[in-house]
């Protein structure tokens, strides 16, 4: 069974999918993850995300491992606790916007998911990489509503009014990427999580799944 969760930043989805996974006993994919990672490792080498053709030849010689608990292996490395710093969240949708590395990362997380039944999120999960997922959630809430639950969480130095503007900068750039842009799928049940809690938005996806 694949389960694909899709929307913008700070709507709760990696949270809310990985209590799915937990609670159904399946695998959670987190596919920000990759790219995060990538960017990682695009940035730490000084390559230039602008030479698409330089990022992309870089970015096949890295070694990419997702581990059953969520974490990623960079070049046998583990970098999950730092995937969340400003510098990787502030270049990653310029890196993923990459057309030739979505298809590196939807490969990748396609053949690690093989014969798996998952929880998955991200921004083209339902539209894209899981089209014949069996439930497709998308979860949305205001620019205002996310913003509070990163600065809330205190992942980040920026203030609350950087945050707000660094997300819609993001969704503005998640929306209109040539490829796996951020989209609703027809099939998709919507959500605005802005007034409900993730055990709230867990219930109603439960609902749908059974
Ligand atoms: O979900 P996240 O904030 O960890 O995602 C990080 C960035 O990766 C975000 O700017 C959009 C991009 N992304 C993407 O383009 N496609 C996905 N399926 C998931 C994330």
């Amino acid at each position: 069974m694949i389960i694909a969760i899709d929307g913008p930043a700070g709507t709760g989805k990696s949270t809310i999918a990985k209590m799915l996974a937990e609670k159904l006993n399946i695998t959670f994919l987190n596919s920000g993850g990759f790219y995060r990672t990538l960017t990682m490792a695009v940035l730490d080498a000084g390559v230039d995300y602008k030479d698409e053709k330089a990022t992309l030849e870089f970015c096949k010689k890295q070694k990419i491992e997702y581990t059953k608990e969520g974490h990623f292996i960079l070049n046998g490395t583990d970098v999950t606790a730092h995937l969340h710093d400003d510098r990787i969240t502030a270049n990653t949708s310029q890196v993923s916007a990459i057309v030739e590395i979505r298809h590196l990362v939807n490969d990748l997380m396609r053949e690690i998911t093989k014969s798996l039944s998952i929880v998955c999120e991200g921004r083209d999960m339902t539209t894209v990489v899981f089209p014949n997922a069996e439930v497709k959630v998308y979860l949305d809430a205001s620019a205002e509503v996310r913003a509070q639950r990163r600065f809330d969480q205190g992942v980040s130095d920026m203030t609350f009014e950087e945050i707000k503007a660094a997300i819609e900068k993001r969704d503005e750039m998640d929306k209109n990427k040539k490829e796996g842009s951020l989209k609703i799928a027809k099939d998709a049940l919507y959500i605005d999580t802005s007034n409900l809690t993730i055990d709230n938005v867990c219930a109603i996806i439960e609902k749908q799944i059974s």
